[in-house]
């Protein structure tokens, strides 16, 4: 019977082959010995066999992948292209330029309550600190008319936000003169100075929180915008003080 022998010859080798495999292998093996698989045809169970070593590797494949995937590479996390780009600081605009001549107006007016406060009797400081507000706020003022509020209103078409700006202007620029032409000694002088900074205050308030928002919001080129306000707020600075040096020059020529 050569069919015999050669079937137990395919038997000794599957044996000698699932005693030399792995624990998956092995398992294979007795379980097709436990179950009396033995009628199965033997190519069949040998390819069964090497079936189980395929997924075993494959999962072990797999898994391996998975974990790779899962875990950040320490050479890439430390490249400079995986770090988040640094944000780029926003240039100044027109908005920063005003506000900060808001502030710097408001640190005036303060100074000044501070004097009035003290019931100091120096009408000289005063007069200058008082001068020095009507200054700041006039070239503010003279800049945000020629420049910033026509192309707000050009931006944003919110004609009643600029008309109402416009009119808040005209009556600080009344109280601007009035302050310029009195006396500090008068005693309605302090109550001038205060009453204007409060009405600074309430129209800052309406540019910082509408016409800013507004004009950020639009596609105005505020950047742009600022060199301009920048140029002629320096022109309109040296101007101011040609005219403060002028009658001090006028006096010393005097008889
Ligand atoms: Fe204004
Ligand atoms: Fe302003």
């Amino acid at each position: 019977m050569p069919w015999a022998g050669c079937l137990l010859r395919r038997r000794i080798h599957w044996l000698s082959s699932a005693a030399r495999a792995d624990c998956a292998c092995s398992y294979v093996g007795l379980r097709v010995f436990r179950q009396g698989l033995q009628a199965l045809p033997w190519d069949s169970l040998h390819t069964r066999h090497v079936s189980v070593h395929d997924l075993s590797n494959h999962e072990e494949t797999t898994m391996a992948t998975t974990a790779a995937a899962k875990k950040p590479s320490t050479a890439s996390a430390k490249t400079p292209s995986a770090r988040a780009p640094a944000t780029a600081k926003r240039q100044k605009d027109a908005c920063d330029l005003l506000d900060a001549d808001h502030k710097a107006v408001k640190t005036l007016f303060k100074e000044y309550a501070s004097l009035s406060e003290s019931r100091s009797r120096s009408t000289t400081k005063k007069r200058q600190l008082a001068d020095q507000i009507c200054k700041e706020l006039t070239v503010h003022a003279t800049i945000e008319e020629e420049i910033f509020y026509p192309a707000v209103r050009k931006a944003i078409k919110d004609n009643d936000l600029l008309n109402e700006a416009t009119v808040e202007h005209a009556s600080a620029k009344d109280l601007i003169a009035q302050i310029k032409g009195m006396d500090p000694a008068d005693e309605l002088f302090d109550a001038k100075v205060t009453v204007l900074g409060e009405y600074i205050d309430h129209h800052v308030k309406e540019e910082r929180t509408e016409m800013f928002v507004k004009a950020r919001a639009s596609k105005l080129d505020l950047v742009s915008l600022a060199g301009q306000l920048q140029q002629r707020k320096d022109e309109l600075m040296a101007e101011e003080e040609r005219k403060a040096v002028k009658p001090v020059a006028e006096m010393a020529m005097a008889p």
